[in-house]
C-alpha cells in the first residue's frame, strides 16, 4: 500500500473512533483494549483520570503511556502534541504550563479536530489550539516549541 493510501486508512479509522464512545474506541484496533494484538496494552492506559487537567470528553481510551509524565514540561512552556486526537494530552499539558504557557495539538483527522475544538471551547482555554496537518509535513514554523510530545499509533 502506498504511503498516501495508508494515511487515508488511518484517517478513516480515527474518524470512526472519534464518532464512537470511549468503551467502543478502547476495543478498536487503535485502542488500549484491542483484540487485534496478543499484547496487553492496558497496563499503559489507565491513569489519566488522576491527572490534573484531565478532561473525560477528550479521553477516547487511545493512550498508551502518558507522555506528559516524562517530558519535563514546565510552567510557561510552549508544547506541541503530535497526533493530538480529541485533546487528551493537550489538556494535561495545559495544566502544567498554566496560563503563561501555550499548547498546540496537531492532527490530520477532521473528526478528531472537531472533537478537540468542541472540548477546548467548552473548557474555555485561550492558550490551547488545534491545527490540522500531517506530522510529516507540519504546517508550523520551526523553533517555536520548548517541548514536543506524541502518542501516534
Ligand atoms: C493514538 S491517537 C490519539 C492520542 C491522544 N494523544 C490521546 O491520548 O487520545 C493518535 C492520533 O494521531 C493522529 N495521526 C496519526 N497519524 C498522523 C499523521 N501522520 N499526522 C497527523 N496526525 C496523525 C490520528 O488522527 C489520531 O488522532
Amino acid at each position: 500500500m502506498k504511503n498516501k493510501d495508508l494515511k487515508q486508512v488511518v484517517k478513516e479509522k480515527y474518524g470512526e473512533i472519534a464518532r464512537q464512545s470511549k468503551d467502543q474506541a478502547e476495543q478498536s484496533c487503535c485502542g488500549s483494549n484491542s483484540c487485534c494484538s496478543a499484547v496487553d496494552y492496558t497496563v499503559f492506559s489507565e491513569d489519566y483520570q488522576n491527572l490534573e487537567g484531565y478532561s473525560p470528553n477528550a479521553d477516547l481510551g487511545l493512550g498508551c503511556g502518558i507522555p506528559t509524565e516524562f517530558a519535563d514540561i514546565r510552567k510557561g512552556d510552549s508544547v506541541l502534541d503530535l497526533g493530538s486526537g480529541a485533546g487528551n494530552d493537550c489538556f494535561v499539558a495545559r495544566a502544567i504550563v498554566g496560563d503563561s504557557g501555550q499548547v498546540t495539538g496537531l492532527d490530520f483527522t477532521d473528526e478528531m479536530l472537531e472533537k478537540a475544538n468542541d472540548n477546548v471551547k467548552k473548557l474555555g482555554y485561550k492558550n490551547v489550539a488545534f491545527v490540522k496537518g500531517d506530522i510529516e509535513e507540519m504546517p508550523l514554523p520551526g523553533n517555536q516549541f520548548d517541548v514536543v510530545i506524541s502518542i501516534v499509533s
